[in-house]
């Protein structure tokens, strides 16, 4: 059945993605000629419907370049100073694609034997290291092939490349393509694997390898475009916190001067995200956003319910995240008793947001590409959390139990991460450290990679789905969406059964 009627027959019940599937139907439409471009807000497109959460163990600058590149957005989270936020969302706005800004160094006194030590403790993949005196100088390269324990003994002074043989290039002269000036200089000079970037001062401000050059000539004439801003900037978006001062009444002043900060690093769009979205506090937070920046996009949320959508809308957010209970480390549900199974809450908050002008994000629960096949057929965009927590780009680091690799996941209503600032999102401001009701879990996510190759295997299935039901683009795909509900017999029949896996997919 099409949705409104799918729904309508299924009114008594609240459904998730593992609850449905998608009749397939005729196609003309090859997986590969599928576009995914999303609009979510007048000034807001993404060339992939696909979201970081802002969650403190998933979205800071690293892992929100790594989105925009690929096309999508990430939200920097709220769980740190308000100027560490500033200075991350300056590094995702002023990022040089393929440059690394602030490359490991070493000092020419340390000896090769603590260079060794460090490369094996931080489980560095390199070996060559550009040589900085106190000032962040550039005098020397440390080429790998001397990066060894038989040298343990030697200083990097006595073993490094000195300045005057190293291959240089200053910031100014990268000019607007500093890719495609990379690719030229790595052409000419054949053999040379690493080109360093200073200033005037002889500063090191960056560091091109050439592998990393090839990759991204090559990513170019891939179908999704990085997401950029109209001076080519790639796209950011930032949490903010509705946050209280001692009297309990919304601190207006301090939550527009840190949006105002953030709008003049450049960011594309604020994301309002508490729990309850649906309430006083956050309203009063967007209606104050919205007067104050006109232009913003604003997402604000979460909600569940048709009410909650037409309430964010009327106090002023573009954009409004449906979800409440269903993320992997979620706990409110059984906490609190509250929130509605996630296709049906899509469903119904995609009327509201259709009748009211906006656009919505299906936000948590995501654990497979077939549940953002499922989730577009409703939302605008995805917002994933426990998909990308176990990527290399997520903060933190890989630890290591029982021979396997993996990276912390937690909750932001959890204990730890309310202790660490979040506690404003679950109404908890006043007494983050006393005893409060955690609506989220600690968890470990297997380590799993780049977030290009996790993306990558979203977006194949994404394309997949599109395919099946003919739909070209992300509009087609709603109109033809027909769903059918599914038996727990149904379930295990989707999945692998009655073998013995010899090896997982992706
Ligand atoms: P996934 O399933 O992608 O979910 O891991 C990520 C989303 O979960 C929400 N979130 C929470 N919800 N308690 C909750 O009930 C929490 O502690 C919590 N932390 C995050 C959030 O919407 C996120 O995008």
């Amino acid at each position: 059945l099409p949705a409104d009627e799918f729904f309508a027959a299924n009114a008594h019940v609240a459904l998730t993605y593992d609850d449905v599937t998608l009749a397939t139907q005729y196609s003309e439409v090859l997986p590969r000629e599928t576009r995914l471009e999303t609009r979510l807000a007048e000034n807001l497109v993404l060339n992939i419907p696909i979201i970081s959460a802002d969650m403190d163990t998933v979205t800071e600058s690293r892992m929100a370049i790594a989105m925009a590149l690929n096309g999508g957005l990430g939200l920097i989270h709220y769980n740190m100073p308000e100027r560490q936020q500033l200075s991350e969302v300056s590094r995702v706005k002023y990022h040089v694609p393929g440059m690394i800004p602030d490359p490991i160094k070493v000092t020419p006194d340390q000896y090769i034997g603590d260079v060794v030590r460090m490369i094996e403790e931080r489980r560095y993949g390199f070996s060559t290291f550009p040589v900085v005196d106190a000032e962040d100088r550039l005098v020397g390269l440390l080429p790998g092939h001397v990066v060894k324990p038989r040298y343990a003994q030697r200083k990097v002074a006595e073993v490094m490349t000195p300045r005057a043989q190293v291959h240089t290039i200053n910031r100014k002269e990268l000019g607007r393509d500093p890719i495609a000036r990379a690719d030229k200089f790595f052409t000419e000079h054949p053999g040379i694997h690493k080109l360093l970037v200073v200033d005037d001062e002889d500063k090191l401000r960056g560091l091109f390898t050439m592998n990393d050059v090839e990759r991204i000539s090559q990513e170019r004439k891939s179908q999704f475009k990085p997401a950029r801003d109209a001076q080519y900037r790639l796209v950011c978006g930032a949490a903010v916190s509705a946050v209280r001062n001692a009297f309990g009444e919304l601190d207006r002043e301090r939550i527009l001067n840190h949006v105002a900060a953030l709008v003049e690093r450049g960011v594309d769009v604020v994301a309002v995200s508490t729990a309850h979205g649906h309430s006083k506090g956050v309203g009063e937070t967007v209606r104050l956003l919205r007067d104050a920046f006109p232009e913003l996009p604003i997402i604000a949320g979460n909600v569940t319910t048709a009410a909650g959508v037409e309430y964010l809308a009327s106090c002023g957010a573009n954009i409004i995240k449906v979800g409440q209970g269903p993320g992997s480390i979620c706990t409110t549900r059984l906490v609190a008793g509250v929130g509605i199974p996630q296709l049906t809450a899509l469903y119904v908050c995609s009327r509201a947001a259709a009748r009211c002008g906006v656009t919505i994000l299906a936000d948590g629960g995501i654990n497979k590409s077939g549940d953002i096949v499922k989730a577009l057929t409703l939302a605008d965009a995805v917002v994933c959390g426990g998909l990308f927590a176990g990527c290399t780009e997520a903060p933190g680091e890989i630890i290591e139990i029982n021979g396997k690799l993996y990276k912390h996941y937690r909750g932001m209503g959890s204990l730890a991460a309310m202790r660490a600032g979040s506690a404003a999102r679950y109404g908890h401001e006043d007494n983050p450290n006393q005893k409060v009701a955690p609506e989220g879990i600690e968890a470990l996510k297997e380590a799993v990679g780049s977030v290009d190759r996790v993306l990558a295997q979203l977006i194949g299935g994404i394309q997949a789905g599109m395919g099946y039901l003919g739909a070209a683009n992300l509009a087609q795909l709603k109109e033809k969406a027909r769903y059918i509900r599914v038996t727990p017999a149904g379930m295990r029949e989707a999945a692998p059964h009655d073998v013995i896996e010899l090896k997982t997919n992706p």
